[in-house]
């Protein structure tokens, strides 16, 4: 039985004493603990070792206080283990050099068997949840067909990632071809990590506000809602699609027990457009963690207002930003723990 299983019970609907909080991207980004650890191990060697993924993952739980801890890993191990070379490149990101472009470009991927070729990140959560030893709940996760195709055509970061939606625009067949591919894959994937313990999944489609709301649906809900429904009876699902808040009724009819939200958008907005069946979770800016703590701690308070306490996670509206100062993220995270409502 998990000690602290404030998160898993807001996600079902249930009353708590309060409102729960982590942080997107809380491990391997800001805490000097993980810095150290960067400069003897390469990126894919920290999330291919179980006991160094597993260190990195509990850092922020005994460090900052969180309420949920998150695997370390990467979205982009998927298209790895599809037979993409992916490397991460120090100050650059991630670059793939051998993008998926044309039909005969599909010959070099494949939905893998993911017990063989993501069974380091099984072995992984089953360490983690450990060495929990049910302290707080596991969040596995994945990131969403459309944002992975991002990458996979793309070949790196983009603002716009003009190239992979010309490649959806003008091959639509294949891109289909593609997604379908990487959402099967996903499904077995994140199935994997809930059998290895994961206790919550989320999906990340970071890049699912670049499209239109027709082309959401088309390129990219139409994916996520096969794979919430394919994990329905085995795991709860957060779905985060950075944003894409126009699409928030149509993610809530996903069935999905939590959405994320940037903080692009009012919280009373989000709450009308999702409807009172799901939990929220955002939506506080991540650069604001780099205000002064006073000003943290009262637009924290003001966030804990606006959404009230049942159905709501706080976090941050995108992943940590690797500058902010741990007393400030720690300062964040004791308002919402001492907050009363
Ligand atoms: O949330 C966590 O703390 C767990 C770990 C995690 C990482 N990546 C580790 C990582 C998670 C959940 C991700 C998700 C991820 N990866 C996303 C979706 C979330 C988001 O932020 O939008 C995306 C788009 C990626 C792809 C990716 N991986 C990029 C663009 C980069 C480079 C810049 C960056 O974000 O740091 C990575 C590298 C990466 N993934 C690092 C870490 C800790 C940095 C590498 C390093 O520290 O050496």
């Amino acid at each position: 039985m998990l000690q602290n299983d404030l998160l898993l019970r807001t996600l079902r609907g249930e009353a708590t004493e309060r409102v729960p909080v982590w942080m997107m991207r809380q491990a391997g980004r800001f805490l000097p603990e993980y810095r150290a650890l960067r400069e003897k191990y390469s990126f894919f060697e920290r999330c291919q070792t179980p006991a160094l993924a597993t260190e990195i993952t509990i850092q922020p739980v005994d460090i900052v206080g969180v309420d949920a801890a998150i695997l370390f890993s990467d979205i982009l191990v998927v298209p790895q283990a599809m037979g993409l070379e992916v490397q991460m490149v120090e100050s650059k990101g991630p670059i793939l050099p051998e993008p998926i472009l044309t039909q005969a470009d599909l010959a070099r991927i494949r939905v893998p068997n993911v017990d063989e070729t993501l069974g380091y990140v099984f072995d992984a959560v089953k360490l983690i949840k450990q060495e929990l030893n049910d302290r707080v709940p596991l969040i596995g996760f994945a990131g969403a067909p459309w944002t992975l195709l991002c990458y996979m055509v793309e070949g790196k970061g983009s603002k716009t990632f003009d190239k992979a939606k010309q490649f959806c625009y003008t091959q639509p067949k294949l891109a289909h071809t593609v997604l379908q591919m990487i959402t099967d894959t996903t499904i077995a994937y994140l199935k994997g990590q809930a059998k290895a313990g994961a206790d919550v999944v989320q999906i990340f489609d970071s890049w699912g506000g670049l499209l239109s709301p027709t082309d959401f649906e088309n390129l990219s809900l139409k994916y996520i809602r096969q794979i919430v429904a394919a994990l329905k009876e085995e795991v709860l699902t957060i779905v985060f699609a950075k944003g894409a808040f126009n699409s928030l009724d149509a993610m809530a009819a996903t069935g999905a027990a939590g959405l994320g939200i940037d903080w692009c958008i009012k919280p009373q907005l989000a709450r009308k457009l999702a409807g009172n069946n799901v939990t929220l979770q955002g939506n506080f800016d991540p650069a604001k963690l780099l205000a002064p703590i006073p000003v943290i701690v009262e637009e924290t308070k003001a966030m804990l207002h606006a959404f009230g306490k049942g159905r709501y996670i706080a976090n941050l509206g995108h992943g940590i930003l690797p500058n902010v100062p741990v007393d400030h993220a720690k300062a964040f995270i004791d308002t919402i723990k001492n907050w009363q409502g």
